[in-house]
């Protein structure tokens, strides 16, 4: 079966935030946690998205100031609302930060390096922002592995049409490994990185509440969804039903595992 080429979408924050923006905001606090950064710092947030890591830091660390990068203006326009003028909002890209050469003390980005074309300019980029002895890390999900809500949706997507395949993040993306995220900062010239996992419950209260947000199209699994003709899209819909874990009160319980590294 031919898989029609579909590309990473990132337009309309409202069904990213019902989709993986929901789990986002629950992973940025236990990350910025094991960050440990004192009070009253310049943060970057690259690649803020609708603004989960930005609020985060906002509400936990007391920063002096936090900044946000983001190409989608669909996303932008939606961090602005969320964030109501407490973070400066740049439209740019993590190649080219729009930022001048050591101007922050924090540089962090979350579930954003796997989606950068070319994550080794990137890290020098924030690099180059950074303050000497200034904190830069990053996390990305585990796609491979135990980020459960997509790994159930690739495989039962490749049982169907192996050639989906090549668009599994899983695949796509082999930065998102503990060992290949130490081996990126130590390219970009940042040393020896610390990496760890955070796992965060993902519990779905129907299947309905786990497969609606697959259909507003936001990232690269819902647009995959989107892109097949509704009687190939009641198929998938039906594997996800049959192969997902049940409780008695037909809610789902899966983990989603993010690396996280810092240096
Ligand atoms: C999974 S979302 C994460 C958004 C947000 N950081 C969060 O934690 O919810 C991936 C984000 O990466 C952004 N992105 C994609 N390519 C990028 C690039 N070259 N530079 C910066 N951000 C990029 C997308 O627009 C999207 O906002």
């Amino acid at each position: 079966m031919e898989t029609l080429r579909v590309s990473d979408t990132w337009e309309r924050g409202n069904p990213y935030e019902q989709y993986v923006g929901r789990w986002s905001r629950q992973l940025a606090p236990r990350f910025l946690s094991w960050l440990g950064v004192p009070e009253g710092r310049a943060w970057l947030d690259v690649g803020c998205g609708t603004g989960a890591l930005c609020a985060a830091i906002l509400e936990h660390c007391a920063p002096a100031s936090v900044a946000g990068v983001e190409p989608s203006v669909g996303f932008v326009g939606s961090a602005k609302q969320n964030l109501a003028g407490r973070a400066v909002l740049h439209k740019g890209s993590a190649d080219s930060l729009p930022l001048a050469d050591a101007s922050v003390e924090v540089v962090v980005s979350g579930l954003v390096l796997n989606f950068v074309p070319d994550p080794r300019r990137a890290l020098i980029e924030m690099r180059r922002v950074a303050r000497d002895g200034g904190c830069i890390a990053a996390y990305v999900w585990d796609y491979a592995g135990k980020m459960e809500l997509m790994r159930h949706f690739w495989d039962a997507a490749v049982e169907l049409d192996a050639s989906a395949a090549k668009l599994d993040e899983g695949n796509r993306f082999p930065l998102c490994r503990p060992d290949a995220l130490q081996q990126a900062f130590a390219g970009a010239g940042l040393g020896q990185a610390e990496v760890t996992s955070i796992d965060i419950p993902t519990r779905f209260e129907s299947f309905d509440d786990y497969w609606q947000p697959f259909l507003g199209g936001q990232g690269p699994a819902p647009a995959y969804a989107m892109s097949l003709d509704e009687s190939r899209r009641a198929r998938l819909r039906d594997r996800l039903r049959d192969r997902l874990p049940r409780d008695a009160d037909g809610s789902i319980a899966l983990f989603a595992r993010a690396w996280a590294v810092k240096a």
